[in-house]
């Protein structure tokens, strides 16, 4: 029996395969990429800007538009007490789809002003989420939207519910997208960026908050970030992406401790620390490689400080592979490593 299935998985991503078709060429935004969520975990999906984290998350919720398509792949919910759900197997507005969406799996947006209309109170907005899912009168719908509103921290709920957007600050905006996205009580929820727009002192409350909701409500949740900070404040497992592949995945614990990846270790290298009172944080040199001049080899290789000459500069790009200690790493060192355990 493998690790995985000893673990009770709610979602699982084999093999993930996201295109876009330019004017460049067919681009490989997301390519291979392979994850399993745990019931009740918090799974953070970490990298820098336009390695794929948005596009993953959009596939799970079928939401890839033109030009963009999913060209290979399985992502499969396991609702709690049902039938699992093959979700890149279901048709565009089959009731399903419209079951998973919101239903199942829930998603704070990047943006969150695009999760809002300006023109309808917040009571309208949430209590529409609340209908589309629930057989439930308008009246027990208000009942449930206030109570969602004093679970997210909004003072007198019953008078913000007739409120527009406009009238809330950036942070008890987010807490609105929070409460609409958890309403109706979503076996996952995904939460790309959520707390980026905000100021620090506002994105440490929305962090707290987001983890309380899902200790309590039992939600499991990916959270995206592009700061490995952030991840050590929220989640439990963390997957390293870069230019559209995971890189490595292990616990929060073992990556925060013991990084396998040079990216991984860039990435925490970058991080503030308030011991350390330097000018300028080290930041990973060079910059990200366009998805249409890949470099041969490893793609990381010419910004990685380890990289070997004739190892990493060449062939296929590394795959993901279990070490002898259990990790999951993607590196051409690491292979290497794991040959030279092997005599
Ligand atoms: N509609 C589109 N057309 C063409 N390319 C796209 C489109 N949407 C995304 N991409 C490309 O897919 C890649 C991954 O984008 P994605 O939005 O997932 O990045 P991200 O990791 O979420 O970045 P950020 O941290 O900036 O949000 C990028 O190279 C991006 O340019
Ligand atoms: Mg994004």
């Amino acid at each position: 029996m493998s690790q995985d299935e000893k673990k009770d998985i709610v979602l699982s991503v084999k093999d993930l395969k996201v295109t876009f078709t330019t004017e460049e060429g067919v681009l490989s935004a997301v390519d291979g990429v392979t994850f399993s969520l745990e019931r009740g975990k918090v799974l953070a999906i970490v990298g820098e800007s336009a390695c794929g984290k948005s596009v993953t998350a959009f596939s799970i919720l079928r939401l890839i538009q033109k030009p963009g398509q999913i060209a290979g792949g399985k992502i499969i919910v396991y609702p709690k007490n049902k039938p699992p759900i093959d979700i890149t197997s279901l048709t565009e507005k089959s009731d399903m789809l419209y079951q998973v969406r919101g239903g199942l799996i829930s998603m704070i947006f990047q943006e969150p002003m695009t999760a809002l209309s300006p023109v309808h109170t917040i009571g309208n907005q949430i209590c529409e989420a609340i209908l589309l899912h629930q057989s439930v009168t308008n009246k027990e719908a208000e009942k449930h939207a206030i109570e969602m509103l004093g679970k997210v921290g909004i003072p007198q709920p019953e008078r913000r519910l007739q409120q527009y957007p406009h009238e809330f600050s950036g942070g008890m905006r987010q807490r609105v997208v929070i409460a609409m996205a958890l309403v109706c009580q979503p076996e996952i929820l995904i939460a790309d960026e959520p707390t980026t727009a905000l100021d620090v002192t506002i994105q440490a409350q929305i962090l707290d908050l987001i983890k309380s909701l899902q200790r309590d409500l039992g939600t499991s949740v990916i959270f995206i970030t592009h700061d490995l900070g952030v991840v050590a404040q929220i989640a439990d497992d963390v997957a390293v992406m870069y230019l559209g592949r995971l890189v490595e995945q292990a616990s929060v614990r073992a990556v925060l401790k013991d990084p396998l990846h040079p990216y991984t270790t860039g990435l925490l290298k970058s991080l503030p620390r308030n011991e350390t009172k330097q000018a300028r944080l080290p930041s990973i040199t060079g910059n990200v490689p366009s998805l249409t001049h890949l470099p041969t080899g490893c793609p990381f290789h010419p910004r990685c400080p380890d990289s070997i000459p004739g190892v990493c500069d060449v062939g296929d790009n590394p795959v993901m592979e279990r070490l002898p200690n259990g990790r999951l790493v993607s590196c051409c060192g690491a292979r290497k490593f794991k040959e030279m355990t092997k005599t």
